[in-house]
């Protein structure tokens, strides 16, 4: 009989043990404790849309008491009963009156389409797979309509990833009590207001470093939702751009000096899903087409800001609509990637967000941004003629082409014993080639005519790397043209 109420004194023991311990989730008291989540990499952030709508949707009055709007219990919002059967929240208070959790969030439920848009169809970057959820408690004062009662308890969670074959489970390491001020806090950000001084007020108040072009970007791609896009700018993005003196002062330095470094967004995404990157890749990233020493195109790509790479994004290069090689880019924020594309003009990178598959395939997720199309360097004038010599890449290979003015009509005789030669580098000597590197520029090929010149092409068997130069040779090892160095 002793031995028996020990045992079950320890089992009880244990049991509470274990109630206690897995229901002591981490508490979000304000709106820097929710700044420190690591959004996108812990946890979605689709769950600051359901947290922002609602915070929205509730009741707050001044002494902080929240109360809900909607009848969970009718399925309000594809909202329904939560049973904490694993424990995972405190349990319910016993006593005259009923406690009842309830969960909401699921956006495939019948009367989910009831929540807003920005929810139900997030823009792209905030798409959460559907596994975040909001769980709250109600006090249910008196039986019947919910609408009215108080919530005593407000948590965002989320299910486990099928991957971890945990079920439908909530994961409690991920699961976060709100309080409150924090509800209140959020409120701030309510999509009715989103005019340029509420912006510029909510700036200050929380104490953003949004420069005032990222707020005009953030009210352009968002409009009438701009303050979310505050929230989320803030919450998310803000925290990774490093801290700059004079941030509101000096955006795009990069530009003039290195127009080919600069991330360019075509104007139809201006306004587009992820109109909130704009800003941001414009002051940071670079991504370039380049040639290797074999004459395939190289990728460079450098400040790819940490939240891309926290999302898991790829460089592809293009060329116009068609895809050619990809490369996921992992946690290198600046790196390369040699492809086994020859190069050519017109080539370019642009990075893409990184589609998961089942088990490790990937696929080619939506676009990001994009660096400039490749070309090739601009032609030299042939000293003392109406010609000009331009070196450019063609299937890898070194090319050449002439322009002749039309007027210059007797080029041909002009031109008969002149050739077009290609050297490694410039120190190499002008007699110094070989046969397939060189051609008569009356044995140039016609291409098509350019303004009011005329084009012929040679391509050399060369292949086309950094440091090669054409030249043009008049006669004998008379130099007229010399292109420049063909860049790394
Ligand atoms: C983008 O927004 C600007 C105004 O902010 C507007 O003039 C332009 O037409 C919009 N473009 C698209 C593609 O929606
Ligand atoms: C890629 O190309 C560059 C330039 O040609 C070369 O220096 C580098 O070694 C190459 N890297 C690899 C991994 O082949």
């Amino acid at each position: 009989m002793m031995k028996m109420s020990v045992m079950m004194k320890s089992c009880c023991v244990a049991l509470f043990f274990i109630l206690t311990s897995v229901s002591a989730v981490q508490r979000l008291n304000t709106f820097n404790e929710l700044k420190k989540i690591n959004f996108d990499q812990f946890v979605p952030s689709h769950s600051l849309l359901l947290l922002h709508w609602f915070a929205n949707i509730v009741d707050i009055d001044n002494n902080n008491v929240i109360r809900l709007t909607f009848d969970p219990n009718r399925g309000d919002f594809g909202s329904h009963h939560y049973g904490n059967y694993e424990g995972m929240l405190d349990p319910l208070p016993r006593g005259n009156i009923r406690y009842q959790y309830y969960t909401v969030g699921n956006l495939n439920g019948e009367m989910s389409s009831q929540l807003p848009s920005y929810v139900v169809h997030p823009r792209f970057g905030y798409e959460g797979r559907n596994r975040d959820r909001i769980v709250f408690r109600v006090r249910e004062q008196n039986a019947g309509r919910l609408t009215g009662q108080i919530i005593d308890r407000v948590y965002i969670t989320q299910h486990y990833e099928t991957s971890e074959h945990q079920g439908t489970r909530y994961d409690p390491v991920h699961t976060y009590l709100v309080t409150p001020q924090l509800l209140s806090q959020i409120r701030e950000f309510s999509v009715e207001y989103s005019d340029r001084m509420s912006l510029m007020n909510l700036r200050d108040q929380f104490g953003s470093r949004a420069s005032d072009s990222q707020i005009r970007d953030i009210r352009n791609s968002w409009g009438g939702l701009a303050c979310l896009g505050l929230f989320l700018f803030i919450v998310i993005q803000e925290k990774y751009i490093p801290v700059q003196h004079n941030n509101r002062r000096q955006p795009k330095a990069k530009r003039n000096t290195h127009p080919d470094f600069i991330v360019n967004i075509p104007e139809s995404r201006q306004n587009g899903t992820s109109g909130m990157f704009v800003s941001l890749l414009q002051v940071e990233m670079t991504l370039k087409v380049t040639t290797s020493t074999s004459g395939k195109a190289r990728i460079l790509w450098d400040n790819v800001p940490q939240y891309l790479l926290n999302e898991g994004v790829m460089v592809v290069l293009y060329n116009n609509v068609k895809y050619l090689t990809y490369k996921s880019i992992g946690n290198a924020e600046s790196g390369s990637f040699n492809t086994s594309i020859p190069l050519n003009e017109g080539l370019q990178v642009r990075l893409h967000k990184v589609n998961k598959l089942c088990c490790f395939w990937t696929s080619i997720g939506e676009e990001l941004g994009r660096g400039e199309k490749f070309t090739n360097p601009s032609a030299v004038s042939i000293k003392g003629y109406k010609a000009s010599l331009q070196l450019f890449a063609k299937d890898g290979k070194a090319c050449a082409r002439l322009y002749v003015k039309k007027s210059f009509n007797d080029w041909r005789s002009k031109f008969k014993d002149s050739w077009v030669g290609f050297y490694n580098s410039e120190d190499e000597d002008t007699t110094d080639y070989k046969w397939w590197q060189w051609q008569w520029a009356r044995k140039f090929n016609p291409s098509t005519d350019f303004q009011d010149y005329q084009v012929y092409e040679y391509c050399s068997g060369m292949t086309i790397a950094p440091g090669v130069q054409a030249r043009f040779i008049l006669k004998d090892y008379t130099e007229k043209a010399c292109t420049p160095c063909w860049r790394e």
